[in-house]
């Protein structure tokens, strides 16, 4: 864990001020800027114990963003590093033209890492679209107020729910036609099944071919669902 003291938040200010690159935006919890070294400062509204940065030591799992980094100033932690994750916000994300084996490896890839931070303790409590962002490759999950911290395994199934129901919400249910063909089909049941969402590419292969099945269609994007449920 990395400490960097500031004598002072108006000194703290005063630099994030003179030398950010990007104001990435903000939250209830603090603001987000890009620095020049190429990670994010974040600067809390509140003022924390050290404890509260010390649980995030030692956790390297790609797809969580957790502090590497705080900034303390009179004892507390008034700012936390993070790794910068050059992406958008999935609610703004348009997911109908990216290739569903490219989702589908994004998800393969995220499940596994909901498996690992359930097995470290870890709970997501309240995550919603806003605080998952996406590159164009893989799902990062920002905001560490939104997680809880134990030092026994957690349900994972709790936990892939909680985060693969928010990103469904935001790949399928944008897109009318994707949401009124999952709610024709025979996997709308299956849907929010712990079975299915753990293991995501099933149920993406199970999109795949039901469409296939019923329209005689290859389904490679949200976009052509589109394209053929129209003309149909
Ligand atoms: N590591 C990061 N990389 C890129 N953008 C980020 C990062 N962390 C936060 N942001 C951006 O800043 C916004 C606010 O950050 P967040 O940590 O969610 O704050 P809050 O706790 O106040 O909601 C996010 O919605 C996101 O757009
Ligand atoms: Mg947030």
């Amino acid at each position: 864990m990395e400490l960097i003291e500031f004598e002072s938040k108006e000194k703290l200010c005063d630099y994030i001020k003179q030398k950010y690159v990007k104001a990435l935006g903000a939250g209830r919890e603090g603001a987000c800027y890009l620095m020049p070294e190429g990670y994010v400062i974040k600067k809390l509204n509140d003022e924390y114990y050290e404890s509260y940065i010390e649980k995030f030591d030692g956790i390297d799992i790609q797809s969580f963003v957790f502090a590497f980094g705080g900034i303390i100033v009179n004892e507390f932690v008034s700012a936390l590093m993070l790794r910068y994750i050059d992406g958008s916000e999935i609610v703004k994300v348009n997911f109908e033209k990216y290739e569903l084996e490219l989702l589908k490896n994004a998800l393969n890839i995220l499940s596994k890492d909901i498996k690992e931070l359930s097995a470290r303790g870890i709970k997501a409590i309240d995550v919603y679209g806003r605080n998952i962002l996406f590159d164009g490759k893989f799902f990062s999950l920002i905001d560490a107020q939104c997680y809880e911290f134990n030092s026994y395994p957690f349900l994972e199934g709790i936990n892939i729910v909680v985060i693969m129901k928010e990103i469904y919400k935001n790949i399928f249910s944008k897109n009318m036609f994707a949401t009124s063909f999952l709610l024709s089909s025979d996997l709308k049941d299956y849907l929010y099944d712990y079975y299915l969402l753990s293991h995501p590419g099933e149920l993406i292969d199970g999109i795949k071919d039901e469409f296939y099945r019923k329209y005689r269609e290859e389904l490679n994007t949200l976009d052509d669902m589109k394209r053929v449920l129209r003309v149909k």
